[in-house]
């Protein structure tokens, strides 16, 4: 099978298989950390609940979010190298993409950090609104990889 074809051989399915896993574990962080935020700005600066969730969303970042980003990344890379596909319309879309969650991600990580110094910058509605942000970006993505349109 053409699938098969690369340095990775059969085992391509099991990188992919685990590459689609991590991204499952990085986009419920990503939808759960905004929804936090959403909480956290419901309570007063140096209260009990201000200091559980600080200790919530560090530990979404350190269990879920960052490892689930760098072992996305690194499976997808290998993925890339093994099929060639750099030269390809819908892997130049895909990557653009990713790199925009990836900014997104580090948003949230920056926003906790703000938090966590008992600074409220944003809204809770444009909070809200930026919760799109990652659903969105998933279903193109998805759209992308599996459809790949061009
Ligand atoms: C972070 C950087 C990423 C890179 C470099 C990357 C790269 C790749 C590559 C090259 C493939 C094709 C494997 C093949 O069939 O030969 C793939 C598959 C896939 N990727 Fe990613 N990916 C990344 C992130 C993501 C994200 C964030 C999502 C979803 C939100 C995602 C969803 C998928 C899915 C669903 C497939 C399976 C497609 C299929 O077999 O039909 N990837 N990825």
């Amino acid at each position: 099978m053409a699938e098969w074809t690369g340095f990775l051989g059969v085992t391509m399915l099991w990188v992919k298989a685990a590459h689609v896993i991590f991204v499952i574990f990085l986009m419920a962080g990503l939808f759960m950390m905004p929804r936090f935020f959403v909480y956290h700005h419901q309570c007063a600066v140096g209260s009990d609940e201000d200091r559980k969730w600080i200790e919530r969303e560090d530990r979404l970042r350190k269990i879920i979010l960052n490892p689930s980003l760098v072992i996305v990344w690194i499976l997808g890379l290998m993925l890339a190298f093994n099929g060639g596909y750099w030269s390809q319309g819908w892997f130049h879309a895909k990557l653009l993409l990713v790199l925009l969650l990836s900014g997104y991600h580090g948003w949230t990580i920056g926003y906790f950090k703000k938090l966590k110094r008992g600074e409220r910058p944003l809204s809770e509605k444009r909070l809200r609104m930026l919760n799109e942000v990652p659903g969105v970006a998933a279903a193109i993505i998805v759209i992308l990889a599996v459809v790949r349109p061009f």
